[in-house]
C-alpha cells in the first residue's frame, strides 16, 4: 500500500473516532468521495431534482466569452477540485484565445481525478497536475509564476457550501495569502431558493443520493472493519433556515452498537439518533459579497443562472 493511501486511511480512522464519540454524532464530508462515492456523486449531478451543475454548466458555457473578457490575460489557471472538467475546459479555451500557451493548474488529493483531468485537458493547456489538499496545494502551485500575469484560481460547484460561514473567511484569507494584488478568483456558489426545490435536491425519489450518503457507513465497513448494518439507518435531509443550509443526516432505526475494528471501539446509537454528515450552504448574491471584502478581494461580477439560482461570481485579489 502506497504510504500516502496508509496516511489517509489513518485520518480516516482518527476522523471516524473523533465524530462518532462527538454529541451530536458527526462525519466529514470529505470522506463521501472512495471510488463508490465520486461514481454516485457524478449520479447524484445527472438527477433532475439536483439543478445545482447544470447551472453551474449551463452559467460557465453562456458566459464563459463575457468571463474571459472580464478576466483578460492571465499566466496559468489553478483549480481547486479538479471535478469532471467539463465547465473548466470552457474557460480555458476563451482564455486561451488570449494568452497562450496557458498553464492549467489542476489541485486535487485524487490522483485519479488529476490523469483524468490531465487526458482531457492536454489539448489546450499545458497541464501541470497538484496532488494534495486545496490550501497546500495552490500553496505549492503559486511557486511557479512566470511573469506579471495574474493567476486565475476556480473554485467551482458550491463546494464552498461544505464549509460553515465561520469558516469562509478564514479560508479565502488563507487563499489571498497565496495570491498577488491584481489576481483573479472565480467562485460557483449555490443560491437560496425555495425550501422544497432546496430539499428535493438532496432527498431525490430515485434514492441516489440516499446511496451517497449511506456510502459513508459501507466505507468504514471496507476500510475501517466496521459492521454498520446500512438498512437499519435511513437517510435525511433538513433545510436549517437560522444556518441557511441543507444538512444531511443519518438516522438510526433502533437501538444498536457497532463495532469499527480500525480503531478498536464500539459505538451505541439510540433509535432516532442520527449522525450529522454534510452541510450544503446556501448563499444570497450580497453575502457573497461581503465575502469578497472580508477575504481581501474585490467583486468584480457576478452571472447568476435564472432557472436555477446558483452564482459565478469574480473577484479581483485586492
Ligand atoms: C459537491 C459539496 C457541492 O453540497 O451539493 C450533493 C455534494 N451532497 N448531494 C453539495 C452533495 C449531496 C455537493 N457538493
Amino acid at each position: 500500500m502506497p504510504v500516502s493511501a496508509k496516511l489517509q486511511l489513518s485520518q480516516f480512522a482518527l476522523d471516524v473516532a473523533e465524530g462518532l464519540s462527538a454529541s451530536p454524532k458527526k462525519l466529514s464530508p470529505r470522506y463521501f468521495y472512495d471510488d463508490l462515492g465520486a461514481a454516485l456523486f457524478e449520479a447524484i449531478t445527472l438527477l433532475p431534482e439536483y439543478g445545482l451543475t447544470r447551472a453551474d454548466e449551463r452559467l460557465i458555457s453562456s458566459r464563459a466569452s463575457q468571463i474571459g473578457r472580464e478576466v483578460g490575460a492571465v499566466d496559468s489557471v489553478l483549480e481547486l477540485g479538479s471535478g469532471s472538467g467539463k465547465k473548466t475546459k470552457r474557460i480555458l479555451e476563451v482564455l486561451a484565445q488570449r494568452y497562450s500557451p496557458i498553464v492549467y493548474r489542476p489541485i486535487d488529493v485524487s490522483s485519479a481525478a488529476l490523469a483524468a483531468c490531465e487526458q482531457s485537458m492536454s489539448g489546450i493547456a499545458e497541464v501541470k497536475p497538484v496532488c494534495g489538499d486545496w490550501i497546500e496545494g495552490l500553496a505549492s502551485a503559486v511557486r511557479f509564476r512566470r511573469g506579471d500575469l495574474p493567476f486565475l484560481v476556480l473554485f467551482l460547484g458550491s463546494s464552498i457550501g461544505n464549509l460553515d460561514r465561520e469558516a469562509i473567511t478564514g479560508f479565502l484569507r488563507q487563499l489571498r495569502s497565496s495570491l498577488h494584488a491584481g489576481d483573479l478568483f472565480l467562485l460557483g456558489a449555490d443560491l437560496v431558493k425555495d425550501v422544497e426545490t432546496m430539499l428535493a435536491a438532496y432527498d431525490d425519489p430515485t434514492g441516489v443520493t440516499a446511496a451517497f450518503n449511506l456510502n459513508i457507513l459501507g466505507r468504514m465497513n471496507r476500510e475501517l472493519g466496521a459492521n454498520f448494518d446500512l438498512s437499519s439507518f435511513a437517510h435525511e435531509a433538513r433545510w436549517n433556515s437560522n444556518e441557511r443550509r441543507v444538512e444531511m443526516h443519518l438516522r438510526s432505526g433502533r437501538d444498536q452498537s457497532v463495532s469499527i475494528g480500525a480503531i478498536e471501539a464500539t459505538f451505541l446509537f439510540r433509535a432516532g439518533e442520527t449522525i450529522w454528515t454534510e452541510s450544503s450552504h446556501k448563499f444570497s448574491e450580497p453575502e457573497l459579497n461581503s465575502f469578497a471584502w472580508s477575504g481581501g478581494f474585490l467583486p468584480v461580477h457576478t452571472w447568476v443562472d435564472p432557472q436555477w439560482p446558483f452564482a459565478e461570481a469574480l473577484w479581483r485579489a485586492a
